[in-house]
């Protein structure tokens, strides 16, 4: 773990690989996301006929408390699960009140957000936009492009720690599907409301 000050350097080219400057490296393949995308038969046609890399996160490792900040580079690959793009699990942060701030290095995608009052948002990325993530609102990352990878560079708060298990249980409200040669945010028929307490 690094602990004097540091500067990285992406590389003009953001070819990121494995090692590089990064503490960790976490690969998602396609078998790590049984039941996240809607048609469950279109996955598990790919799954038999291979298990793609969806996406990649590259950590910069720092203590897990309140005062440091935690960043990294996302990047999704290209690629859709029956008319779903590839996309990442989502997830709300463990401790609510913590946001998040992903800057745009490369490709053209969504940033799908929601949070547990019901509204939703699906802010547009591209290369040099920054999306601000508010506190309380679950967010993924989706890749329109079916070509390119979707690059991010992602800071949190060092507390926020992960609520994958929300979105594991109840979905996203809306999916992000291909459609007539664009993208349109559908509602999602298999979301259901969290379970309540007890
Ligand atoms: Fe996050």
């Amino acid at each position: 773990m690094k602990d004097h000050p540091f500067s990285l350097d992406l590389g003009s080219d953001l070819s990121v690989t494995g090692s590089g400057p990064y503490d960790s490296h976490l690969v998602r393949k396609l078998s790590d996301l049984r039941g996240y995308f809607a048609d469950r038969q279109a996955f598990e046609e790919l799954l038999h006929r291979e298990d793609p890399v969806i996406y990649e996160v590259l950590e910069i490792r720092r203590p897990e408390v309140s005062g440091e900040l935690l960043s990294g580079l996302s990047i999704v690959h290209p690629g859709r699960v029956g008319d779903e793009y590839n996309m990442t699990k989502g997830h709300f942060h463990s401790v609510r009140e913590t946001a998040e701030i992903y800057y745009v290095l490369k490709g053209h995608g969504l940033l799908l957000m929601e949070n547990e009052a019901g509204e939703w948002a699906a802010e547009e990325v591209v290369p040099g936009r920054i999306v601000y993530v508010p506190p309380c609102w679950a967010h993924r990352s989706v890749n329109l492009a079916l070509g390119e990878d979707l690059i991010t560079f992602f800071v949190y708060p060092g507390h926020a720690g992960h609520d994958y298990g929300s979105i594991a249980s109840s979905g996203f409200r809306k999916l992000v599907l291909h459609v007539d040669g664009g993208y349109k945010v559908v509602d999602n028929p298999a979301w259901k409301p969290p379970a309540g307490p007890g």
